[in-house]
């Protein structure tokens, strides 16, 4: 598996590797510094892909902290391995994340942030939204860096294929695509629309972000609060309750 790594903002590195079985890209997010954030550990059948990538940036043995959005195989599923590979890293989540699933899974334990919370990562700051069920799972939150002011967007955005490692293009059009897509296939559902989801999606926009970083596809620059906003009505259109009633 060829793996790419590019800077999509200043110290922000997007780790690329396109599983040719799935045809999407996995793309984790390297925030270098003097306390190094890894966003996402990858599969762990992909973990040497990962790895070799982080390790074009920096030591992987010198990562400080390893965050995710939600407890999955992409984001989460190489999590011990890189405990091991990394000794003086801690894995970071919410409190559901925490207790409900790193407890049992993970080989040392979680540093729990609060919906809201900054962790000072030595260079960066990095802001913990809790957003149960957005993009999916109950404990999902996103990261926010403030300082490049990254929105570390999750599954949120996803688009298939190999696409460019930063766009200015349409990057709602190509999710709105993916969306209607995957509602014809077996992975239909995968998120669900609640109560929550357009406030959710609106205090993301409010944080104005200038990248989001996506997991799943291109990372996009320039108006993110535009493109939250149309994200948040592609959604409501696709799955909220009137699309729900048919
Ligand atoms: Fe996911
Ligand atoms: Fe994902």
């Amino acid at each position: 598996m060829d793996t790419k790594v590019d800077e999509i903002a200043r110290g922000v590195y997007r780790i690329s590797t396109l599983h040719p079985g799935f045809g999407i890209q996995f793309n984790q997010f390297l925030i270098a510094g003097d306390e190094p954030f890894l966003m996402h550990t990858g599969m762990r059948r992909m973990l040497e892909a990962t790895r070799s990538g982080v390790a074009r940036v920096l030591d992987p043995a010198s990562l400080r902290w390893i965050g995710f959005s939600h407890f999955e195989p992409d984001e989460s599923g190489a999590l011990n391995e890189w405990l091991a590979l990394a000794p003086r890293a801690e894995p970071v989540c919410g409190f559901v994340g925490a207790n409900v699933m790193l407890e049992d899974y993970a080989s040392r334990p979680a540093r729990i942030v609060g919906d809201g919370e900054v962790l000072d990562a030595g260079s960066h700051r990095l802001r913990w939204l809790s957003t149960p069920h957005v993009p999916h799972g109950w404990d999902a939150g996103l990261w926010f860096e403030e300082s490049e002011r990254v929105l570390l967007c999750s599954d949120l955005f996803f688009h298939p294929g190999d696409p460019e490692p930063l766009t200015t293009d349409d990057v709602v059009g190509r999710a709105r695509d993916a969306i209607h897509e995957g509602a014809q296939g077996p992975l239909a559902n995968d998120m669900p629309y609640t109560p929550h989801t357009d406030a959710t999606l609106r205090r993301l926009a409010d944080l104005e972000p200038r990248t989001l970083a996506v997991m799943h596809g291109s990372s996009f620059t320039g108006d993110c609060r535009r493109a939250i906003h149309e994200l948040a009505r592609v959604l409501l259109d696709a799955l909220g309750p009137r699309a729900a009633r048919g």
